[in-house]
This record gives C-alpha cells, structure tokens and sequence, in this order.
C-alpha cells in the first residue's frame, strides 16, 4: 500500500520537476537582456566570464565578498548538499560506481554539515532583525523543508537503520518501470523513511515554482555573464535589431 502510494507519489513529483524546470529555463533562455549591465570590475572576454562564472557557481565569490557569515553557511550548505546527492547514487546505480563507494563516509558527515548550515541559515533569518524584516514565509519553509530532510535522512543514518538494500530494491524498480510488472520490490516500513520520502517528492513538486530555480537563475544573470565590452563590441537585443532593420 505505501510503497504503491510512494511510486505514484515519486513518479508525479519527478514529472512535474523535470517538465516544470525545463519550462522555466526555456522562459529564461527566451528573456531578453536589453542593456549591458555586467557588475563590474568585470572580465572583459567571453574566457573571463566563464572563468567568474566558474568562481561564483563554485565558490560563491560575490557572496563572501558581501557578507562572511552568509557565505559560511550557504557554501557549508550547499557543498554538504552535493556531497549528500552524490552519495545517494548509490540507489540508482548497480553496480555502484567506485568514486560513489569511496566518498560514502564523506557524504555520512556531511548530512551533518549540511543541518549545520540550514539551521545557521534559518537562526540567521530569525535572529537578525533586518533579515527577519524581508523574509517570507517561503523563505522560512524551504529551510525548514531542507531540515526536516535532513533531520529524518540523519536519523536512518546514525538512529534507527532502514534497509538500504530494499530502499535501493524500490528505487531502482521506479527506474525500471517495475511497479506496472508485477515484480516491484516494496519499500520497507520505516517512519524515518516516509517523512523522508514524502519531504523530497515536496520539494521535486515545490522546485520550479520556488526560490530554489536560482540554481539554474544564476547563469541567465546578465550582471554576471555578460563580458564588459560595450565599446569594442555593440549590444543589441534582437527585438531591437529588428526594428533597425525595419527603418
Ligand atoms: C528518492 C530520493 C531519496 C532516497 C531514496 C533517499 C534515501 C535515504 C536513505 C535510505 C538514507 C539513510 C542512509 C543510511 O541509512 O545510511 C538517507 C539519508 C540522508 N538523505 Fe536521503 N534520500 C533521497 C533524497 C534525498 C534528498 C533530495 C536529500 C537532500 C535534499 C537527502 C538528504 C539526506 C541526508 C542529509 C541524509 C543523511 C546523511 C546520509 O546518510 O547521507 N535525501 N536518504
């Protein structure tokens, strides 16, 4: 019964996220960036922005050097955050590849890590008035969502073990499309894994409607990936073009 409710819970959820973000990066794509608004002091070539593109999706440059706190915990929680996912491979893949095996220990503390740096980030909007002033419920709720998935995550880790290898067995059934044969593997019992589960088909169904699209946002800035140039090189909308060309 649960695992029939997860599968169709899970299916929905990845649909509408992948549908629903590559409608939002086709708006993006289609966008128009009328003015040459670089932030400058900006790299001058196409080389340069690929180079301060690379820094701030990496590094988060222009973040550490607004505010150290900030950037602490969001880099400390995003970098956690990777190493979590890439660690999850290892329920979609069989075999599991070895650079997936070799970070596991890795990915287990940075579950830690990563509720470090959600709760800092969320103390940060709660605590610091002038934050607190421009927050909005959903910036509180995706915070809260990302500690609830890794509060219920942590507790099968180091509390109350689940069966990873029937977690496995039902993820890699979803893949296959088991669930219409009548081979599906069901997922074990566990609240821990419920709250998990139910907590990440949220956020799948949430994403492309929320604050989390700056993930693909931050290429289509125009203050960062645009070079400086507007001397050697006219900037010119297409729209624009067009109207000259109709002159
Ligand atoms: C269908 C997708 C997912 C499945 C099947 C899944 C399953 C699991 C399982 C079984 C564990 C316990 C691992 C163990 O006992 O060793 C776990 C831990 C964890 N999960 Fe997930 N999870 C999923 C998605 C996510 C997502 C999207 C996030 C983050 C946003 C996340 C964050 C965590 C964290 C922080 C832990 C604890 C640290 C760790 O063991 O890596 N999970 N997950």
């Amino acid at each position: 019964m649960m695992s029939t409710l997860f599968a169709i819970l899970l299916y929905l959820a990845t649909l509408v996220f992948v549908v629903g973000l590559l409608y939002r990066i086709g708006v993006y794509t289609r966008t128009p960036a009328p003015l040459k608004i670089p932030t400058t002091p900006a790299p001058t070539t196409t080389g340069g922005v690929v180079l301060r593109m690379t820094r701030e999706v990496l590094f988060f440059e222009s973040l550490f050097k607004a505010n150290l706190w900030t950037w602490g915990l969001g880099w400390l929680f995003h970098a956690s955050l990777a190493l979590v996912l890439l660690r999850h491979l290892r329920y979609f893949t069989e075999p599991v590849w070895a650079w997936v095996a070799l970070i596991q220990p890795f990915g287990m503390y940075a579950g830690i890590a990563m509720l470090f740096g959600a709760a800092g980030l969320w103390a940060r909007r709660l605590f610091v008035e002038r934050i607190r002033y421009i927050s909005t419920p959903s910036d509180h709720l995706m915070l809260v969502l990302f500690i609830v998935i890794a509060v219920s995550g942590l507790t099968m880790t180091f509390v109350v073990h689940t069966d990873v290898i029937a977690v496995k067995g039902f993820i890699l059934g979803l893949m296959y499309f088991a669930p219409f044969h009548s081979d599906s593997q069901a997922l074990p019992a566990s609240v821990a894994l419920y709250v998990h589960l139910f907590m990440v088909a949220v956020l799948l169904l949430i994403f492309p409607i929320s604050k989390l699209l700056h993930a693909p946002g931050v290429f289509f800035s125009p203050g960062r990936n645009q070079a400086d140039n507007p001397r050697e090189k006219r900037h010119i909308a297409a729209w624009a073009k067009q109207l000259e060309s109709e002159k």
